[in-house]
């Protein structure tokens, strides 16, 4: 009996449902060369089942997802839905509740993509991202004080807890010495202003570290970090830091890597259920018009089996992925400007397997 994994699929809004019917194809085809099955279930959330019926996301649907074995995302965004509802609602609800405490960005130039940086090669482009996913700013705790007046007071604190940290500099840690590329983990954060946070951080990474002699920890601070990624990114192997500070620099390190077009994340829970997306949105603009790039998604299918353990399947994933750049059939990374459309990006990536 061939061993069969459960995968949600969520795909979402605009032109979420395009991509990964996209990523499907190219993970069954890599499924079936190396004697696996798929056992796909389909869930309808996001902007658009929002507007229809009003329900986000149920606790019933949170307990169902504990079953899987990974979840696979298209794009969560309406232009319809005031900002923040399906953010909260559904994305960070997702995390926070299925512990998914590692939020993973691989950022790697592929061969053929084109990079904003100058005289910067794949080999200068190729680092992870590890950003604590439930914690910091993004817990939603603080408040208004009175509101809509003059005198208003906004306040939204960053919560870190010894043990969230822990287990997310840990994590990186362990990332860095498996991957075993310069074995040197960065700790990107503020101690020069946030003296509390930054601190905590700083301190639970020396403690750790004492446990891995042969990673070489250093820190940057997030300001000069956005200065280096952009200057000097191949001194980064693997980085670790905090939620919002996480969020900031994987937008700038997807841009560095070619863009939204091929920047895929993983939601993990090291011990549960992890989501698996591309990281550009829902694109509204180019819905339905088969013109938005699969591959993030693609990217994102590959580190999903290689989280449930099927590492030969996504590193076929990726040889075809690196073929297909090679070959210089996709002329660019953006939304029609591929030269392909997005079935057939799928369709060249699926044949290369
Ligand atoms: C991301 C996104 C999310 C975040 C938003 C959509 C809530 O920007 O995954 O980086 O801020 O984490
Ligand atoms: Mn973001």
């Amino acid at each position: 009996m061939p061993k069969t994994y459960k995968i949600a699929i969520l795909p979402g809004d605009g032109t979420g449902p395009e991509v990964i019917k996209e990523g499907i194809k190219v993970i069954e085809t890599a499924a079936k060369k190396n004697s696996f099955k798929f056992d796909f279930t389909n869930y309808d959330i996001g902007g658009s089942r929002y507007l229809k019926t009003g329900e986000i996301l149920p606790d019933s649907v949170i307990e169902e997802f504990k079953k899987f074995d990974a979840m696979y995302l298209g794009a969560i965004g309406h232009p319809d839905v005031k900002p923040g509802i399906l953010e909260k609602g559904i994305l960070l609800k997702l995390r926070f509740e299925l512990e998914q405490y590692i939020n993973l960005r691989p950022v790697k130039l592929y061969p053929n993509v084109e990079t904003p940086l100058k005289n910067k090669e794949p080999e200068d482009i190729d680092m992870i991202i590890v950003r604590e996913n439930t914690e910091g700013l993004y817990t939603g705790a603080g408040g208004f004080l009175k509101k809509d007046t003059l005198q208003e007071v906004a306040i939204q604190e960053s919560i870190n807890t010894r043990f969230g940290v822990e287990r997310c500099i840990r994590y990186a840690f362990e990332l860095t010495k498996k991957r075993a590329k310069n074995n040197k983990l960065t700790l990107c954060g503020k101690t020069n202003v946030l003296t509390y946070a930054s601190d905590l951080w700083q301190r639970t990474f020396n403690v750790v570290a004492k446990e891995y002699p042969q990673v070489k920890g250093n820190y940057v601070n997030v300001d000069a970090a956005c200065m280096w990624f952009v200057k000097n990114p191949e001194w980064f192997d693997v980085v670790v830091t905090d939620n919002l500070f996480g969020d900031i620099i994987t937008d700038l390190a997807a841009m560095i890597q070619g863009g939204m077009g091929i920047a895929a994340g993983g939601n993990i829970n090291p011990e549960g259920v992890s989501m698996f997306e591309p990281m550009g949105g829902s694109a509204p603009k180019y819905t339905g018009l088969n013109i938005i790039n699969p591959i993030a998604t693609i990217n994102a299918g590959a580190m999903m089996l290689e989280t449930i353990g099927e590492s030969k399947a996504a590193k076929d994933i990726d040889n075809a992925v690196i073929k297909a750049l090679e070959s210089g059939k996709i002329k660019s990374m953006s939304a029609g400007k591929m030269g392909l459309s997005t079935t057939e990006v799928g369709d060249l990536i699926a044949s290369l397997i």
